[in-house]
């Protein structure tokens, strides 16, 4: 039996991450318990809860114990069909296509490394994925911690960006860097530091990502393209990198403001379904 005090917690063999035992999740948890869990979380980056069966409204509620839960927007109506009941804080993440349309968002494939929400004033904190259906291979998460890229980049490179902002950006086909010449009055987009002060640990973190990064701000393109090239190569050292393979029941909640995430290639013909929860951030990364 675990003291709400204590968790069942073991460390990765990576550069980042935690493995949670012993917990069940559709049960309200005592308030040192859910402490525990957030400390264990500001310290880890990344927490892998295993063995978890859980309906959509219990991993709400978990997500709930730990904070506001993010409202994406509406699900599709195919989504609402199969899932009628589905709690508004979900989000499917899933290629199950019915009638040919797409059930959830970024389907198939692979995706390149970013942070969620990282285009809007005030990303979301917290990202929850619950697997739910998997492939019989691949569909990899990759975690980069970003304290260590940050700690692992060149000191001219730091002292050079250090009260720059680079612009990220909503337009993303997975793996493509965002278009030269966008029209932002279409897009959600926002400027932040290239390097972020993580609010509860202190410590610094590279806050730019390829897939949603267009470019830093006052310099050149050329330079920028230059340095954000850098800046990638470094922040996706695999290093840094752990790669998760998921089981049926994972759930895994990682910290937006310190950890980016990729996803690699899977069988397309094969289901693969997750339910993504969020916690909304309080305050824009500075
Ligand atoms: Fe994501």
């Amino acid at each position: 039996m675990t003291n709400v005090n204590t968790l069942d917690l073991t460390k990765l063999h990576a550069p980042l991450g935690a493995e949670i035992c012993g917990l069940d999740l559709t049960a309200q948890l005592p308030k040192p318990t859910v402490g525990a869990i957030l400390s264990a979380w500001y310290k880890h980056q990344v927490l892998v809860f295993r063995d978890q069966k859980l309906s959509p409204q219990q991993l709400v509620d978990f997500t709930t114990q730990l904070g506001e839960p993010g409202r994406p927007r509406m699900p599709s109506q195919a989504v609402r069909d199969i899932i009628p009941d589905l709690p508004p804080e979900i989000m499917i993440v899933s290629n199950v296509r019915v009638d040919g349309k797409p059930l959830g968002l970024a389907h198939d494939g692979e995706m390149w490394f970013h942070s969620d929400m990282c285009y809007a004033e005030v990303p979301h904190i917290a990202t929850l994925l619950y697997a739910v259906d998997l492939p019989s291979s691949g569909g990899n998460t990759k975690f980069a911690n970003m304290y260590a890229a940050y700690e692992n980049l060149p000191s001219e490179i730091r002292e050079k960006l250090r009260s720059k902002k680079a612009l990220q950006v909503h337009d993303y086909k997975r793996t493509e860097r965002p278009g030269v010449d966008l029209d932002l009055s279409k897009i959600g987009n926002y400027a932040h530091p290239v390097f972020v002060t993580h609010p509860e640990t202190e410590k610094k973190a590279l806050y730019v990502n390829r897939l949603m990064t267009a470019r830093i701000e006052d310099l050149e393109r050329d330079e920028s393209d230059a340095l954000l090239e850098q800046l990638f190569s470094v922040g996706e050292d695999p290093d840094i990198i752990y790669e998760h393979v998921w089981q049926s029941g994972d759930l895994v909640m990682w910290d937006n403001r310190c950890v980016t995430h990729a996803r690699t290639d899977f069988p397309h013909e094969e289901r693969r379904l997750l339910q993504r929860t969020t916690l909304v951030g309080t305050e824009a990364p500075r």
